[in-house]
């Protein structure tokens, strides 16, 4: 919490760069500045609130407006929760406010459109980009710690441009002929929805490493991004893919995809550590590692003391593995989110041994949409591999919770709204929390 005040006054002191952004940013809430974004009718929604650290709670806001002439209005009939945002409940995403609505996930049906929009009307059924297109973010601080501005992001804090979320019964999308996908009658919404973000990350981390034909790939969490990567390696033609987690998330994993090899890294021997199984299971190490974890899952004392105290804002302990475990002139990928600086990093492998590490970003949700589309529509790709979990929005906030202890058997969920069309067949029933 310290770096988020933090963050907050290096903001305050750098100032904001709205000016050239291609869209307004930092409506986290259409209630903010006293109502200015709320829609004329007057009408309310419920939504998923940021209200402290562990602290996420549904409350009534204004249904948001048109603010500008390429804005959409989405009525939500779809969102779920990811592993990032138990990041952002945890208070780690620099720059979340009390009351931001969360959420970068969602379809639906367009509400409304304003008059730039060409591509879209009313009516139709939609999937967002989790990362709005074109110069979305204003964040100063962003460019100053990362050397650039990276593109917005739904529901993700102030750091990633302020935007509202679809955790929410409306959301209102900028950009809206290049945010919003339509999804044809054939893709029910619990599948549609997965194009926003799980598909094409997961997709873009296997492709953006490079995996190919006969590679071995070791793949580090096997939560929706890395189970989904496990998939994809396979469909790229690799030989041996092997998955690390720990306790019921690699059993799931096996069950799903029979060919996957296993490590869990909790019921591992003394003496042993994961890249030394690697390295039992492949001798010479993989040839593409794939971080899916994130980095402040640290493991050892060190990194939790360190974390705490703000000494590093992220662990290197799943990024070391990758590097030992992988052979010489490997590539290591990193798809899971990491936010700053890191200590104890094995740097001297990486170079030694010629590792080329990749930095994924955010997916190009865009670049990938299309034929991902296609590939659930011809049945050649099923997110039904890692939908678990049906739930109604008010119970959002308790979803969060169960996502962050990695309840047995919830991988991801499908979060219904009053909107929401009859449960598709084949997928999982509603459960009340
Ligand atoms: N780059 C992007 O565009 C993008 C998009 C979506 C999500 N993400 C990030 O990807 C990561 C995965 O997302 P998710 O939804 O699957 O999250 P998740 O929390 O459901 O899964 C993470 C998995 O990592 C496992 N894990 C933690 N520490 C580990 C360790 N030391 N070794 C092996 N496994 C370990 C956990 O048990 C869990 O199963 C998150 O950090 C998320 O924020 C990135």
């Amino acid at each position: 919490m310290a770096q988020n005040i933090a963050a907050k006054q290096a903001e305050s002191l750098l100032g904001h760069g709205d000016q050239d952004r291609a869209t307004h940013t930092d409506i986290s809430n259409p209630d903010r500045e006293d109502g200015r974004y709320a829609d004329e009718s007057g009408e309310k929604m419920k939504g998923l609130a940021w209200m402290g650290k562990n602290d996420v709670r549904i409350v009534e806001t204004s249904k948001p407006r048109i603010v500008e002439d390429h804005d959409a209005i989405v009525r939500v009939t779809g969102t779920t929760v990811c592993g990032s945002d138990v990041h952002i409940m945890h208070g780690v995403i620099l720059q979340v406010e009390k009351g931001d609505i969360l959420g970068h996930e969602f379809c639906g049906v367009v509400e409304a459109v304003g008059p730039a929009v060409t591509t879209l009307k009313p009516g139709e059924r939609v999937v967002n980009s989790f990362v709005p297109v074109k110069k979305t973010n204003a964040s100063k601080l962003h460019e100053k710690l990362y050397g650039s501005r990276m593109g917005g992001i739904f529901g993700y804090s102030h750091f990633t441009g302020g935007y509202a979320g679809g955790q929410a019964e409306f959301v209102r999308v900028p950009l809206a002929d290049n945010n919003l996908m339509k999804l044809p009658h054939s893709v029910p919404d619990e599948k549609g929805i997965y194009l926003s973000d799980v598909l094409p990350t997961s997709y873009h981390s296997v492709t953006h490493t490079g995996v190919k034909e006969n590679d071995c790939v070791a793949i580090w969490g096997l939560g929706p991004i890395g189970l989904m990567a496990c998939y994809w390696a396979f469909q790229k033609g690799a030989k041996r893919v092997i998955g690390i987690d720990r306790d019921w998330r690699t059993e799931y994993a096996k069950n799903k995809l029979n060919r996957l090899e296993v490590i869990n890294y909790a019921t591992l021997g003394s003496g042993e550590t994961v890249p030394s199984k690697i390295h039992e299971m492949v001798p010479g190490g993989v040839d593409v590692a794939i971080d899916a974890t994130g980095g402040e899952y640290a493991k050892g004392f060190t990194h939790k003391l360190e974390l705490w105290v703000g000494a590093e804002q992220d662990t290197s302990e799943m990024l070391n593995e990758c590097i030992v475990s992988t052979r010489k002139f490997g590539t290591v990928g990193i798809i899971g989110d990491y936010i700053g600086f890191t200590n104890h990093f094995n740097v001297g492998s990486l170079m030694e041994r010629g590792i080329s590490v990749i930095g994924c970003g955010q997916a190009p949700v865009q670049k990938y949409w299309r034929e991902l589309l296609e590939m659930v529509e011809n049945g050649s790709a099923d997110p039904g591999i890692i939908l678990t979990h049906r739930f109604k929005l008010e119970d959002i906030a308790k979803a969060y919770y169960m996502q962050e202890k990695r309840e047995a058997g919830l991988i991801k969920c499908f979060v219904e709204t009053q909107f929401s069309s009859r449960r598709a067949d084949g997928t999982p029933e509603l459960t009340r929390l």
